[in-house]
């Protein structure tokens, strides 16, 4: 079976494909060990610390946004992550966002290309973002909703408190995130419920949404999709260097 079939499972993928259509918010619970072998601590550990090849550094989630925490006046590279200012962010309990991983083990490249595939054409592409916090103080963005991309959301360590929002009127088409007050004024509660380890979460684009907290350390894959004609698909393939190398001696 495929990984993208096997996420969704026991739903099938005409399931899934159905609230695409129609733009409804699905949630699939599962076994806590369903999304295993995806991405370990271990794997954002060896990334966190190769400095040499990052095209898109962590950014640290303060005051319900991010924020990169860049040296700009380093020797050899315009823009290396200020390590020891992260790991205190990191001791201070907040939570980060790592940018740009679909690449970051064979798995979650394999699911991002099926992903792909299974629209059909040529134009959709997917990125994850991982969402990660050390404990449980880990924080989040304020209310929001993402365009244009649709979002699943694998809950690969620990767990997480969603709320999912509805409009109570009109929103100008500028306002992406909310203040409380905001909130407030435009928004009503339509669900809130704890994504627990194992479980996926699918949103259609222009959903309002945040975080509420989480149990303690926790790993999220968020896989962002969106249909972009004319644009290249990102090569996945993996390159074979220690084959090649070997055969070099
Ligand atoms: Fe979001």
């Amino acid at each position: 079976m495929q990984l993208f079939e096997a996420i969704f499972q026991p739903l099938s993928l005409a399931e899934f494909r159905q609230h695409f259509d129609q733009g409804k918010c699905l949630v699939v619970e599962g076994e806590p060990t369903k999304f295993d072998g995806l991405v370990s601590p271990d794997d954002i550990e060896r990334r966190l610390n190769d400095g040499c090849n990052a095209n898109q550094f962590v950014q640290v989630i303060k005051d319900g946004a991010r924020a990169p925490n860049l040296d700009s006046n380093c020797a050899w590279t315009p823009a290396a992550l200020k390590k020891a200012a992260f790991t205190q962010d990191l001791r201070d309990g907040f939570s980060f966002m790592m940018p740009n991983s679909s690449q970051i083990t064979p798995g979650i490249a394999r699911l991002c290309t099926e992903l792909e595939d299974f629209f059909g054409d040529q134009s959709m592409h997917a990125d994850v973002h991982l969402y990660v916090s050390t404990n449980e103080s880990g924080n989040s963005y304020n209310v929001h909703r993402d365009l244009p991309q649709h979002k699943i959301l694998l809950q690969s360590h620990g767990d997480a408190v969603w709320q999912i929002f509805e409009p109570k009127q009109e929103i100008p088409s500028h306002m992406r995130a909310m203040t409380q007050e905001q909130t407030q004024e435009y928004l009503s509660v339509a669900s809130e419920f704890t994504l627990k380890q194992g479980s996926l979460l699918y949103m259609p684009p222009g959903t309002f949404h945040r975080v509420v907290q989480v149990s303690g350390p926790r790993i999220s894959i968020s896989i962002p999709f969106y249909t972009l004609k004319n644009a290249q698909k990102m090569d996945r393939s993996r390159i074979p260097f220690t084959d090649l190398f070997v055969r070099m001696d």
